[in-house]
């Protein structure tokens, strides 16, 4: 997710991974036009720590030899997996005709799919959108099975069209729908804001991985309280804790979340990309909040990291309730 799933925010998510469980990370979304001629190891959007495993870079693209020169280097990078970008709406992605462009063009699709699949020695993957409703979903088999004909590995399946951008409720009943009829992998992906709603989607639609975006960045904790309903170990070093549940005990740990992210981002961007990440991220996922607009404004106020830790601390020095479900809307 762009200005979300950089490296800073993957360690603070990480530190909530159960022992034994293992997931993918996807990256930022990258442009293969950039790719080649990027530091890899510098550039905000690539940066990695040697620690992280289960990298899976995003993609946008739709010609060969960009596609060829920047699947090897994120191979050589770490890539376990490269995924496609089918789902990007911004009209700059749609003047090249990558991202959801490339939903309108199903024979191109399969090709751009081929074309990554014979450059690279690791899974291709797609996300995608829907293309409409339930009753245009024959049509969305159909550009499925063009991709999977062309060697994609796993598709990912954002079930709101692109009109709808990011908003209103996604149609899980594509997830299911799709799941039934291909013989691969679907991930399930959208308004996933609570673990039971992970639950619900994993049983109500079989799909075979749920993915969540905003909930999960707003609540990294997340993945704690899912391993504690499957059975899995607690993370590393909360032996013995029990993930936070309460409305109280989640705002308690948005904090702290928060102050992890800003010295995380210190330590990898520096203090002036540090505190645009927080305040990107305080936009994105305060609206979990009650005040979150406030919180946004604190963030915003601070001139230094410093002045910004301060504002969190006493943001936060009283009880905050953090609601469980909010209507999504950017
Ligand atoms: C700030 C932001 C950036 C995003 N960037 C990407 C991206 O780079 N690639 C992508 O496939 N989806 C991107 N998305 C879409 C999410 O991956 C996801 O499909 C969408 O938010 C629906 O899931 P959610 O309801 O769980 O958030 C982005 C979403 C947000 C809010």
């Amino acid at each position: 997710m762009v200005g979300l799933t950089h490296v800073a925010l993957r360690e603070v998510m990480r530190a909530y991974l159960p022992q034994d469980a293992f997931t993918i990370w996807p990256t930022e979304m990258l442009n293969s036009r950039r790719i080649p001629g990027e530091n890899l190891e510098t550039t905000p959007e690539t940066m990695r720590s040697p620690f992280e495993d289960g990298l899976v870079p995003q993609i946008l693209g739709n010609e060969e030899d960009a596609i060829a020169e920047s699947v090897r280097r994120l191979i050589e990078w770490g890539a376990e997996a490269i995924d496609i970008n089918m789902g990007c709406p911004v009209q700059k992605a749609l003047k090249h005709n990558y991202g959801v462009a490339l939903m309108g063009d199903a024979n191109y699709a399969a090709e751009v799919v081929r074309m990554t699949v014979k450059n690279s020695s690791v899974p291709v993957s797609v996300k995608l959108r829907a293309v409409g409703s339930t009753k245009e979903f024959d049509e969305l088999l159909s550009f499925v099975s063009g991709l999977r004909n062309s060697g994609a590995a796993w598709v990912c399946l954002h079930p709101r069209t692109a009109a709808q951008k990011r908003r209103g409720s996604a149609d899980w009943e594509q997830i299911k729908q799709l799941h039934k009829a291909v013989d691969f992998p679907v991930i399930g992906n959208g308004d996933v804001q609570t673990v039971e709603d992970a639950i619900t989607m994993l049983q109500e639609t079989g799909c075979d991985m749920a993915m969540a975006g905003r909930g999960l960045a707003a609540r990294p904790w997340m993945l704690w309280q899912l391993g504690e309903e499957l059975g899995f170990a607690p993370p590393t070093g909360k032996e013995g804790q029990k993930a936070p549940r309460t409305p109280e005990e989640e705002g308690a740990e948005y904090g702290r979340v928060l102050l992890a992210l800003l010295a995380s981002s210190r330590r990898y961007f520096g203090e002036d990309l540090a505190m645009r990440k927080v305040r990107f991220y305080v936009r994105t996922t305060g609206v979990w909040l009650p005040f979150g607009n406030a919180l946004v404004g604190v963030c915003a106020k601070a001139r230094t990291p410093d002045e910004m830790v301060q504002g969190i601390e006493k943001f936060f020095s009283g009880p905050i309730e953090m609601s469980l479900r909010t209507e999504l809307r950017q």
